[in-house]
């Protein structure tokens, strides 16, 4: 039995990604009901909203669901008082040392699974007693390591030190990722990207028309020699501030206003090298069905050609 179905519940290994403002309710409970996992955010700092959102969540779905908790962004201890009060059953945790609030988490029967960017991050976590990882690759969309350590590498590196289930993430929007990220080691896969570009997807035209028509090599990793390193789509201003090659949080204030008004250079454009593979929008009922279709049909040409 496939150990992360068996954490959650679900029906398939797919978990919608959290993103800021993005992960909300309707995205979420349209990937849990298609039988992935929904999760909401809480990296937008909209402590409130994003309560109401996990509260909606039980009327827009019968189907699990999860809560994304950035530990450097918590203010307070409230976000994860109210995860444990509201009988959330799953949550990932990222950006920061999971040890704080596992085992708060843990007592309360929530199923915790960290995200990290490197081996020697997953090391930690598993330490701190976290039940699965999230391996980001550098292939992602969003805050991204310094290092860039492809998703392929960084599972097989992982796998052979830590036995956790593994979701893997970066990169990936459909079957064939989801067959090569578990050929590799892991238990199930994350789309960012896919999911943003989605109908359900609250984000404005402009950005999920920007996706799909991106080519392959149509995203740049910024602000490598400093903090926050992200990876985003080639756009007027991040072909700017790769040129300056200097970055800061600030760049990142006006987010909404590309997000929501769909102003293309209002701030990077966060998404995966996974643009060039995706050409329409489609409902998240289908990007989940196909990606299981072709995951299966991967799988039976491969077992058909053993060497
Ligand atoms: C538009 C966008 C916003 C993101 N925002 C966040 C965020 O707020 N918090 C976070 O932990 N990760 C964030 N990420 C990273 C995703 O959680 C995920 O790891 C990544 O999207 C996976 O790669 P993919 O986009 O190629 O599927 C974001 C990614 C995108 C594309």
């Amino acid at each position: 039995m496939n150990k992360f179905l068996e954490h959650t519940g679900v029906k398939y290994p797919i978990i919608q990604a959290p993103m800021g403002w993005i992960a909300r309710s309707r995205l979420a409970s349209a990937v849990s009901n298609a039988g992935g996992l929904g999760i909401i955010e809480t990296s937008s700092g909209e402590v409130e909203n994003c309560k109401k959102e996990i509260a909606m969540m039980s009327s827009l779905t019968d189907k699990p669901f999860g809560v994304n908790l950035p530990l450097l962004f918590l203010k307070d201890d409230s976000m994860v008082n109210f995860c444990v009060k509201h009988g959330v059953k799953f949550v990932t945790t990222s950006a920061g040392d999971p040890t704080k609030y596992v085992n708060v988490l843990k007592d309360a029967g929530i199923v915790v699974y960290h995200a990290v960017p490197s081996l020697e991050g997953a090391l930690k976590a598993y330490k701190a007693g976290v039940d699965g990882l999230i391996v980001e690759g550098t292939e992602g969309g969003g805050f991204k390591s310094p290092i860039e350590v492809g998703l392929t590498v960084l599972i097989q590196a992982i796998k052979k030190e830590i036995d956790l289930p593994l979701i893997a993430a970066g990169g990936i929007v459909d079957g064939i990722g989801m067959a090569s990220a578990i050929a590799a080691g892991a238990d199930g896969i994350q789309m960012g990207t896919r999911f943003v570009s989605s109908l359900e997807s609250p984000v404005h035209t402009n950005f999920k028309d920007s996706i799909i028509n991106a080519p392959i090599d149509g995203t740049l990793i910024l602000n490598k020699k400093s903090k926050p390193v992200v990876r985003a789509l080639k756009t007027d201003l991040t072909k700017k501030i790769d040129e300056e090659g200097v970055m800061d949080m600030s760049a990142l204030m006006n987010i909404k206003s590309l997000y929501f008004d769909g102003d293309m250079n209002a701030a990077p454009a966060l998404s995966g090298q996974s643009v060039g593979l995706i050409k329409e929008v489609k409902p998240v009922q289908d990007i989940i069905e196909s990606t299981i279709g072709e995951y299966n049909e991967v799988c039976k040409r491969l077992s058909n050609s053993k060497f």
